[in-house]
């Protein structure tokens, strides 16, 4: 008996998870068929993730328009995709130049966006700007900065691109945020507050604009990993590995958000949250019991004297 099932058990998960892997690989496929023509906008395309989304998105066979205040970045990205893809099946992106921070420019530019392909299917809002410090040491100025480059933005580009979507009823939205927007964590005061703002204006829109057939996305992930290691496509036994060793280790890999990004848009999922079981278990002790959420953030807070940006 004992023998039995030390052979059956090991049988028995290859199983699952030999199921559970096709599983993936026929929703990652049918993801990428239904993206075909469509109009995709990234914002801060060149960013770690906006790099991912784009490859994805535009193997998929997306229109894209992607968007970036770095020219020569978002040039070397159009050219690094154009090299790499299937003139037959994918699109020539065309590149936007946006600023986030610059609210009096980002009407003109939706206008812009729009008269790419004369619509937009999916507007991807991945831009945003990062600081961390002692919520005391950081200017007001830089908080504005935070809130512009984070909230007003955003929410400006979705105001100019939301009346075509609904006049056209269809289209979708999508929120790339962070957990930090459901969590506030020590020295992260301007950025979490962003996160939060975001994130409320993206869960009202989403009733306000269901009855138009335009569909509304978050997506949280809570840390993404370093962007250096690829996965081999092909590889099926290390695929199977990462699929386990990802589900265990802290973080996510870009690839696999931008695969989620995918299946998100494709499956008009409401909300995503990417996280490994003690971040989420954090949300719902947050909910239930704040007050030992409070206690254990609190633990082992070291004063930092300067705030930095992070590149
Ligand atoms: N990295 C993580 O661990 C993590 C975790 C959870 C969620 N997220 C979310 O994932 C998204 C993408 O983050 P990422 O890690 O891929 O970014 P990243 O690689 O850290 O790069 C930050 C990007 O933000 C751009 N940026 C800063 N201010 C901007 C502005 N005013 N207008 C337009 N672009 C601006 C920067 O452009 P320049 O280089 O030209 O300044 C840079 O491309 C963000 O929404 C972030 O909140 C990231």
């Amino acid at each position: 008996m004992g023998f039995l099932a030390f052979l059956i058990i090991p049988l028995l998960i290859l199983g699952i998870s030999g199921i559970l892997f096709i599983y993936r690989e026929v929703v990652r496929l049918m993801s990428r068929s239904a993206m075909k023509n469509k109009v995709v906008v990234i914002t801060d395309a060149v960013s770690g993730l906006g790099k991912e989304c784009s490859r994805v998105f535009h193997a998929a066979g997306a229109r894209l328009v992607l968007c970036g205040k770095a020219w020569e970045k978002l040039e070397a990205l159009h050219d690094a995709l154009i090299s790499v893809a299937d003139p037959s099946v994918t699109f020539t992106p065309k590149l936007v130049f946006l600023d986030m921070g610059d609210i009096n420019n980002i009407q003109a530019v939706g206008k812009e966006i729009l008269d790419c392909y004369g619509c937009v299917d999916v507007l991807i809002n991945n831009a945003s700007m990062k600081i961390k410090g002692p919520a005391h040491s950081v200017t007001l100025e830089l908080d504005k900065k935070i809130m512009d480059a984070n909230y007003f933005g955003p929410i400006t580009l979705i105001k100019a691109i939301l009346p075509h979507m609904i006049s056209r009823r269809t289209g979708q939205i999508v929120l790339v945020n962070t957990i930090q927007g459901k969590l506030g964590v020590p020295f992260r005061a301007a950025y979490a507050a962003s996160k939060h703002a975001i994130q409320g204006f993206f869960d009202c829109l989403r009733a306000e604009v269901e009855e138009f057939d335009v569909f509304v996305s978050t997506i949280s992930p809570t840390f993404i990993r370093s962007y250096h290691v690829q996965p081999q496509p092909g590889n099926w036994e290390a695929s199977i590995w990462k699929f386990f060793f990802r589900k265990l280790s802290y973080g996510v890999h870009p690839v696999e958000v931008a695969e989620e990004v995918l299946r998100t848009v494709s499956r008009r999922k409401q909300e995503v949250f990417m996280a490994n079981p003690i971040p989420k278990a954090a949300l719902y002790v947050r909910t239930f019991l704040p007050e030992l959420f409070f206690a254990v953030v609190a633990t082992g807070v070291k004063e930092k004297h300067f705030a930095e940006e992070e590149k």
